[in-house]
């Protein structure tokens, strides 16, 4: 089975898009299979830099690009960067576009409702990207949604619509929010299902038609198993399963689809939002992490928070997520430290783990057992080959691969497409 099944294994923007444009070269479909627009991939190809939210990175380069089912779908966003990529050179059509007719769509009171939520819960917010994740995907759960398919029958949507506008109002009425305007939601939804029905497939079944074929799937996911909604540092956490078995129920294929699961692993830790974050550096260290990895949100503009490699959670995101092999990106932002640190434990009180408990005040008394390794002066941007990389690069490599007990696929070297070293193909497994 050639297909490969990428997904994030810290708390996203590990460099996920990067390594899925290089990598969809060699795919003939690249599927999003959960999330929505709260994901922020970034593409640098040469001078051009592309910021993908929704759309799969595989459209970039012309691939075949399949929205699934697992997705929300916020269909006004999906109009404005479809046209957004169009304006830089982007071809974007129902030729090489597709979205599943079962996607829930987000709508605009979601949106209302993530913001009207954070901003009510102080301290304890979430951070959010106040995109309306969370509430598209209780809507869907609660079997409220409407759909993509939803869009060709909306002269019959009248008792749907009063369900979810019951729902909605009762919420709205406790944030003292005036009720939904059904007529002006049901304009807004006329107005954009022209825009989004030529697009609208049985994604299912061109991703099953691919793989009788033969053809290479490239499942591309968004955020990263510690955001995971069962695996993750819940609650603060999005609201869809991240980890690899998404890929299956997110998009109608099947689990023995899957292929490759390559992790993409950032050489050393960010974090966005709240949140329990052990290795955590609030000191110049962090700040040097921060301001040579560029690490702002691609969505938000937020400042990513940042730490050092915590070995810990990438072993649990190996095992949750079955994962093959893995990507390392960013080592270059390692470049000129003296020396480096790697968790490799946590200590509570006089307990020891090996893995990161699940209960959020344990996580956030979690202290990091680490390490400590030897940096390298030489530089690591820009190599293309492992004979490029200084001896003691190679080492934390090593090291990174022990104690995840996984080993590395690729490894990039900076934010443009080309600078990746290939270990091993994982199409070719
Ligand atoms: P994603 O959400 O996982 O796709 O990651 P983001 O695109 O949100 O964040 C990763 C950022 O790092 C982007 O700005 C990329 O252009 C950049 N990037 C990716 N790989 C590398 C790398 O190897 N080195 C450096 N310096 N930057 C990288
Ligand atoms: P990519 O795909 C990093 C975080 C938010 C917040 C939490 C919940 O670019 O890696 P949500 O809006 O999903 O309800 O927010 O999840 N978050 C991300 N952090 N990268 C992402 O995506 C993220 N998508 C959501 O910051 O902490
Ligand atoms: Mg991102």
């Amino acid at each position: 089975m050639a297909n490969v099944t990428v997904i994030g294994a810290q708390w996203g923007d590990e460099g996920k898009g990067k390594i899925v444009d290089w990598l969809s070269e060699r795919a003939d479909v690249v599927a999003r299979f959960q999330g929505g627009h709260n994901a922020g991939h970034t593409l640098v190809v040469g001078e051009k830099v592309y910021k993908l939210s929704l759309l799969p990175s595989g459209i970039v380069r012309g691939t075949l690009s399949v929205i699934g089912n697992g997705v929300v779908l916020d269909p006004w966003h999906f109009r404005d960067e479809v046209a957004k990529l169009k304006g830089q050179g982007v071809a974007i059509t129902p030729e090489n576009l597709q979205i599943a007719e079962t996607c829930p769509l987000i709508l605009p009171f979601h949106r209302d409702l993530d913001g009207l939520r954070e901003d009510a819960s102080g301290a304890g917010k979430i951070g959010t990207t106040r995109r309306g994740i969370g509430p598209a995907y209780e809507d869907k759960v609660g079997r409220r949604a409407i759909r993509v398919c939803d869009l060709a029958h909306l002269d019959d949507l009248g008792p749907q619509l009063d369900r979810l506008t019951a729902h909605h109002d009762a919420l709205r009425a406790g944030f003292n929010e005036a009720p939904i305007d059904r007529d002006a939601l049901m304009a807004e939804l006329r107005d954009i299902a022209s825009f989004i029905l030529p697009f609208a497939k049985p994604v299912w079944l061109t991703l099953n038609d691919a793989k009788s074929k033969g053809k290479r799937i490239l499942f591309e996911g968004a955020q990263g198993t510690l955001l995971d909604i069962d695996h993750g540092t819940y609650p603060f956490v999005t609201s869809s399963n991240t980890i690899a078995g998404t890929a299956a129920s997110g998009t109608g294929l099947g689990p023995s689809g899957a292929g490759f699961v390559l992790g993409i692993v950032k050489a050393y830790t960010t974090r966005v939002g709240s949140g329990p974050f052990p290795t955590e550096l609030e000191d110049e260290t962090g700040q040097r992490l921060g301001e040579r990895g560029h690490e702002f949100g691609t969505v938000t503009g937020r400042k990513r928070r940042c730490g050092w490699f915590d070995a810990v959670l990438v072993r649990q995101s190996v095992a949750v997520s079955g994962v093959t092999g893995i990507a390392l990106t960013k080592l270059d932002v390692l470049d000129g430290f003296d020396e480096l640190k790697i968790c490799v434990g946590y200590k509570i009180g006089d307990q020891s783990f090996d893995y990161l408990p699940a209960h959020a005040q344990d996580q956030a008394k979690a202290e990091p057992v680490y390490e400590t390794i030897e940096g390298w002066h030489d530089t690591t941007a820009g190599a293309r080959s492992w004979a490029e990389l200084p001896a003691q690069a190679i080492k934390y490599i090593r090291r990174i691969e022990e104690l995840i007990g996984c080993p590395v696929t690729l490894v990039s070297t900076s934010p443009e497409r080309e600078d990746t070293i290939l270990v091993r193909d994982p199409f070719a497994d």
